[in-house]
């Protein structure tokens, strides 16, 4: 079976203490995961080493910065190197969220870059795509995130694209509690599993995860999971509840 992943994205929250006592809540009765199940905390960089040590020792248990810089190293005042990160064993990173995408205006080319500088240092990259309201009111959201994973995933061989999580995050359905129904994500996830398909074949396509994010709740992710092209979640608001969290955990396939 593919990676079934449940990614916790913290985004910009929590002070050092709170972030211990949330990983303390939720690694002090670890799940007991199968093989192919894994969770990931996407902390924010302050905290990755902090995170990375109460993960070890856990298995299939994973950190993943937020963002990594399109440049090696060098004079980039306030980035991060995926080198950098690789020399703190971070093994994900989330690229193109939309928040990176809206707030910092990361375009599908400068996520291209980013892509292949994760890949250069052994990260795996969490590819995040997603269309803003007016489009899925237009009814293109297919063409708008196939463009999305075209122009910043395409240039891969095949090889190298097994190893990228997709999340498809519709920005319509994130922070604000309304979330897709799992029948629109299942929708799109084949979608965009076809769409690998054609590119690079059906076995590689159906060899990668397709993660939902927007609202995932510990009271939806079972129903949302459960869709045959839904392999487990990239979770905001609700990562920061153990309860909830601990809830989605368990709704993995
Ligand atoms: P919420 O779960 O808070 O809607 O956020 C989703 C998200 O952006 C995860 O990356």
């Amino acid at each position: 079976m593919r990676n079934q992943i449940a990614a916790a994205n913290w985004k910009m929250n929590l002070t050092i203490t709170q972030a211990e006592e949330l990983l303390n809540n939720l690694l002090q009765q670890p799940k007991q995961l199968s093989g192919h199940q894994k969770v990931v905390f996407a902390v924010p960089f302050p905290y990755l080493s902090l995170a990375k040590n109460k993960v070890s020792g856990h298995a299939n248990y994973f950190v993943a910065a937020q963002n990594c810089s399109n440049k090696k190293s060098g004079a980039y005042t306030g980035e991060t190197s995926a080198e950098m990160l690789q020399s703190l064993g971070v093994e994900y990173v989330v690229l193109g969220h939309s928040e990176r995408r809206e707030y910092f205006s990361e375009s599908n080319v400068v996520l291209a870059e980013k892509v292949n500088i994760a890949l250069d240092y052994s990260l795996t990259p969490i590819f995040c795509c997603g269309e803003p309201l007016n489009i899925r009111e237009a009814g293109t959201q297919n063409s708008y995130v196939e463009v999305q994973l075209k122009e910043s995933l395409f240039h891969l061989s095949a090889e190298q694209i097994q190893k990228i999580v997709i999340a498809y995050e519709p920005i319509w359905a994130i922070g604000t509690g309304k979330t897709a129904t799992a029948d629109q994500a299942q929708e799109m996830h084949a979608h965009l599993r076809k769409v690998l398909a054609d590119q690079y074949g059906k076995e590689v396509a159906d060899a990668i995860s397709i993660l939902y994010g927007g609202s995932v709740k510990g009271s939806n992710a079972k129903d949302i999971f459960s869709k045959p092209d839904v392999d487990g979640g990239l979770v905001g608001g609700a990562s920061l509840i153990a309860g909830d969290f601990a809830q989605i955990i368990d709704a993995l396939k």
